[in-house]
C-alpha cells in the first residue's frame, strides 16, 4: 500500500507512466455509440452515490466497478446499494489511487468534499481517465486552472457537476437574451437565501473507527479530529471550514452564478471584488459566513450575490414544480433566484426547474419557459461525450471560470470585506499579497500538486 506522505508522490511516479499510456490510447480507446461505459466513484455520500446510481439506471450500458470512500460506513452502504439496485457487487476501496491505476475505469465520478476535488480530478485525468467532478470545483483560483491545464493536455472529458448547464430553460434563456429582447443588460442580482442555523464546532474527540481521518483530510492541514466536521451516515458540518469548502457561497451561489454566467453568453472574468458578510446573524463559530454579499464589475453591469443560511422562509423550488415543466416559482420567496435587469425587461430565472419569466411594463409576463430538473440531462450529457468525445455542456474552462467568481468572493471576505481589482489574463489579484496567497491554496507535504 501507498503511505501518506507519498500520496502524490508515489502516485506521481506510477500515475506518470500511466499518463502516457493513457495519453497513447485515448485516440484507439474513443467508445462507439453503444460501448460499454466503466465508472468508479469517489465520495459516497448522498450526492455522490445519488447521481451515479441515476446515471447507470437512465443510461444504457454504463457500469460502476468500483466505489471509493475513507468513510467505511458509507462504502459498505454504497456497495450494499449497487447491488441491490443492479444486482452486481462492486469494489470497494479507501485508496483513490487504486482506482487510478485500473486500467477497466473509463472515468470517475468525483463527489468528496470541496478540498478533494481537484486533486483527485487533476490526478484522474493523468491516468487516463475522463472525470465528471461535482461544484464548487475548487477551493482556490490556482487548482481549477490547473485541471483545465491537465484536461487539456492529457485530452480528457470533464464534466463539472454544474447541471444548470444542461437546463433546456439554461439554453431558451440565453438565446432570449442574445437577440436583444431584453435589451441592454444593466445590472444582475443573484441570491443564495437558504435556511440554516447557528454553527458551533464541538470539542475534538478520538477519531472514530468507521474514518480515516488522514485520508480525509489529504490536502488540507492537519488538525484533529471533531465530530462537527463530519458525519458518519449524515454530510456533517465541513462547509463550515474554508479548509473544506466555501461555505454557502459555494454550495449554492456556485449554481446560480454560473448559470447566470452561462445565460449572459459567459462572460470572461469581472475586473473586481467586494464581498461583506460574517456570523452576525446567530453568532456561530463557523469559518464561513452566515450572511455575504459580493459584488461582481464587469465591463458594462454588475452581479451580486446575496444570501447565507439565514432565511428559512425562503425555498428552492417544490417537488412538484421541479418535476413539471408547465408551473413557475413563487419568485418572491425562491431562494436561489436571478434577477436580469435589461432596458426592456426583467427575467426571472431558476434553477432546480425554476425555467425563466420576463416581467415587462405593467407587471405583465411578456415571454417565459418552463423547465424540469437538469440532473437526469447533465447526467446523459457526460455519458454521450464519453463516447462521441465532444466537449460537455459543463466544459471545464467556463466552469473553472464560475468557480473562480466563488473564490473571488470568499477571498474578497477573507482578506476583510475588500475591493479588489482582479487581472482576468493572470488571474491574480492587484496589490494585495494576501488575497494572492489564498487564491494560490496550500497543499499538505505529500499533497502538492
Ligand atoms: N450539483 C449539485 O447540485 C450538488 C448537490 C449536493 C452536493 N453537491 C456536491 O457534492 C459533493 C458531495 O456532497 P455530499 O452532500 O454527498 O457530501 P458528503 O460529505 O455526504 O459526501 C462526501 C463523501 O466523500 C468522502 N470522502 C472524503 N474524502 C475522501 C477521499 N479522500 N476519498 C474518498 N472519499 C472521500 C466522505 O467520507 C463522504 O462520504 C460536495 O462537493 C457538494 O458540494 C453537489
Amino acid at each position: 500500500m501507498y503511505s501518506r506522505r507519498e500520496f502524490f508522490k508515489a502516485g506521481a511516479a506510477g500515475i506518470a507512466g500511466m499518463a502516457l499510456a493513457g495519453q497513447a490510447l485515448y485516440g484507439k480507446s474513443v467508445a462507439g455509440a453503444n460501448d460499454k461505459i466503466t465508472l468508479a466513484l469517489i465520495g459516497c455520500g448522498g450526492r455522490g452515490l445519488g447521481c451515479i446510481i441515476n446515471c447507470c439506471k437512465t443510461n444504457e450500458n454504463v457500469v460502476i466497478k468500483t466505489v471509493c470512500d475513507v468513510n467505511r460506513t458509507k462504502l459498505a452502504k454504497a456497495r450494499e446499494q449497487v447491488e441491490k439496485t443492479f444486482g452486481y457487487r462492486p469494489g470497494t476501496t479507501e485508496d483513490m489511487r487504486s482506482i487510478f491505476d485500473d486500467k477497466d475505469v473509463d472515468a470517475v465520478w468525483i463527489a468528496t468534499p470541496e478540498h478533494w476535488h481537484m486533486p483527485a480530478a487533476i490526478h484522474a485525468c493523468r491516468a487516463g481517465k475522463d472525470v465528471y467532478v461535482e461544484k464548487n470545483l475548487s477551493v482556490n483560483i490556482f487548482e481549477s486552472r490547473m485541471l483545465v491545464e491537465t484536461a487539456a493536455k492529457y485530452n480528457r472529458i470533464v464534466q463539472a457537476g454544474l447541471q444548470n448547464r444542461s437546463a433546456s430553460q439554461g439554453f431558451s434563456a440565453r438565446e432570449y437574451i442574445k437577440s436583444g429582447k431584453l435589451g441592454k443588460i444593466v445590472t444582475v442580482k443573484t441570491y443564495f437565501m437558504l435556511g440554516g442555523g447557528r454553527f458551533t464546532e464541538a470539542p475534538e474527540a478520538p477519531v472514530p473507527s468507521w474514518l480515516d481521518w488522514d485520508k480525509w483530510l489529504g490536502p488540507a492541514p492537519y488538525r484533529p479530529f471533531s465530530p462537527s466536521i463530519v458525519s458518519e451516515h449524515g454530510r456533517g458540518g465541513w462547509q463550515s471550514y474554508w479548509a473544506y469548502s466555501g461555505g454557502l457561497l459555494d454550495d449554492e451561489a456556485s449554481h446560480t452564478l454560473d448559470f447566470t454566467r452561462m445565460v449572459l453568453g459567459d462572460p470572461p472574468h469581472p475586473k473586481s471584488v467586494y464581498s461583506w458578510g460574517g456570523n452576525h446573524v446567530f453568532g456561530g463559530t463557523g469559518e464561513t459566513p452566515e450572511f455575504q454579499s459580493v459584488v461582481y464589475e464587469f465591463d458594462d453591469y454588475l452581479i451580486t450575490a446575496d444570501g447565507g443560511g439565514s432565511f428559512k422562509y425562503m425555498q428552492k423550488a417544490p417537488g412538484d414544480i421541479r418535476n413539471d415543466a408547465a408551473r413557475f416559482p413563487n419568485w418572491r420567496n425562491y431562494s436561489a433566484r436571478v434577477e436580469i435587469y435589461g432596458t426592456e425587461g426583467l427575467m426571472y430565472l431558476g434553477r432546480h426547474g425554476g425555467g425563466w419569466q420576463v416581467i415587462g411594463m405593467d407587471d405583465k409576463i411578456v415571454a417565459e419557459d418552463g423547465a424540469v430538473f437538469p440532473d437526469n440531462a447533465h447526467q446523459k450529457n457526460f455519458i454521450d461525450c464519453l463516447r462521441s468525445r465532444k466537449k460537455p455542456n459543463g466544459d471545464i474552462e467556463e466552469c473553472h471560470r464560475s468557480a473562480t467568481l466563488v473564490n473571488m468572493g470568499n477571498i474578497a471576505l477573507r482578506v476583510g470585506n475588500k475591493h479588489l481589482l482582479f487581472d482576468g489574463k493572470t488571474e491574480k489579484f492587484s496589490g494585495n499579497k494576501q488575497a494572492n496567497e489564498l487564491a494560490q491554496g496550500t497543499y499538505r507535504k505529500g499533497y502538492e500538486l
